[in-house]
Parts: C-alpha cells; structure tokens; sequence
C-alpha cells in the first residue's frame, strides 16, 4: 500500500494558512541588488537551515516577489534577522518593493554586495546555489559566505498565528549555538549531534 491508495481530502488555502501559522519562526529581511544598483528587500519567515557542510541554506519567496527577481539577476543575497525591537522594518519590508521602502533605513553594503541592515541581530550573505520551482513560490539554495551575528544577546522578532508574540523571559539568554559559551551542554548530548551544538 502506498498513500496514494488512501483518500485525503483536499484542504483550501484558508484552513492551510491557518494550521501552517501555528508553526512559529523568526523574521528575516531578505536583501539584494537591483540590475540598476538599487537595493531590494523583503520580510521572510520561509527560512531555514539545510546543510552544514556545505553551508546552505533556503528561503521561499513567491515567485512574483519583486526581491526574488533581483536575486535570479544578481546571483547573491543577504538575511537580517530581526530582533524583537525590529518590528516596524518587518512591517516595512512586507510591503512590495519601493524606493520608499528604504526611506530612512540605515544599512551598508556587505561582501556579497548586499544590503545588510543596522542593529540586526545576525546577518548572513549568500551565493545562490540553486533555485527550485515550489508551487506559487520559488526555493532558492543559498551557500553562505559570509555569516556574523553582530546582535548576540538580543531577543529575536517572533512570527506566530500572524501576530509577533514576546519572547518568555528566560533567567538569563542562551548563548548562540556554536560560540564558547555554548559548550555548556553535556557531552553525550554533544557528541550526538556533533557540530549542530
Ligand atoms: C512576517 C512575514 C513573513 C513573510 N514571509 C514571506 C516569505 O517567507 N516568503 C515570501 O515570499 N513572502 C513573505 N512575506 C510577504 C512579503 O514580505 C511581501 O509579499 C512583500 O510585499 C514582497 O515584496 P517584494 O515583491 O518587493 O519582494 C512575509 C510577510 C510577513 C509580514
């Protein structure tokens, strides 16, 4: 038997966002370059990690994403992941690309190029990899190049049911997988998931 033998039933796009929304993920704005050198941005919270040798991660975008055009062009993009306080630039960069959008935005420009954001919590700049077709959206394969998370210490933006719920207050903020002072976890804990910890 295979599940094509049993009868699902088809679910619309309503009951879909809403059961999909209960899965709660960060906030990133997804930056690059325009062919005429003007930057491109977007709010992302399709984003996760994939592999970590080699490093690569994916974002998906919706394939009439004004941002994702300017990543097929240029061939590089950046992630700022937003911290709590961050609110109104993921507000900001949910609306479709404009030069408005980047009014009064402080960034400089990374290696890649790419905008990177002040006052984020980390940044990531990315080489496109691979681009695959998902539906209404589009998977774009990052590797990543250059990854530095200038904001350790601050509470990230949360994105949950379409709201920004806060962040439980923890007795004191765990350090960043991978840094010094994340070596506090056991060791058999450690060896099991190897370089993740
Ligand atoms: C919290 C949040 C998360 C979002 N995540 C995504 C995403 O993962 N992929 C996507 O294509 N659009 C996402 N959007 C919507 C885009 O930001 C929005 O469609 C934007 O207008 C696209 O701009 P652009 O056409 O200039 O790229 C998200 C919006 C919000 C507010």
């Amino acid at each position: 038997m295979t599940s094509q033998d049993t009868e699902a039933a088809d679910i619309t796009t309503t009951d879909y966002r809403a059961v999909i929304s209960c899965f709660a993920s960060g906030v990133a704005v997804v930056t690059s370059t325009c062919s005429d050198g003007t930057p491109a941005g977007t709010t992302v919270s399709a984003l996760t990690s994939l592999s970590l040798t080699p490093p690569l991660l994916l974002a998906c975008f919706d394939q009439t994403s004004l941002t994702l055009a300017a990543i097929r062009t240029y061939g590089a993009f950046a992630v700022n992941v937003l911290t709590a306080g961050q609110q109104h630039l993921s507000a900001c960069f949910a609306g479709r690309g404009s030069p408005v959008t980047w009014d009064g935005i402080a960034y400089r420009l990374g290696l890649t190029g790419c905008p990177l954001l002040a006052d984020v919590l980390a940044t990531l700049e990315c080489d496109v990899e691979d681009r695959f077709p998902g539906g209404d959206h589009e998977i774009v394969v990052g590797r990543v190049r250059q990854a530095d998370t200038g904001g350790n210490g601050l509470r990230p933006l949360l994105y949950w049911r379409g709201n920004y719920p806060h962040m439980a207050e923890p007795t004191a903020l765990p350090p960043a997988a991978g840094t010094a002072a994340a070596t506090t976890v056991p060791a058999r804990t450690q060896s099991r998931l190897g370089a993740i910890v």
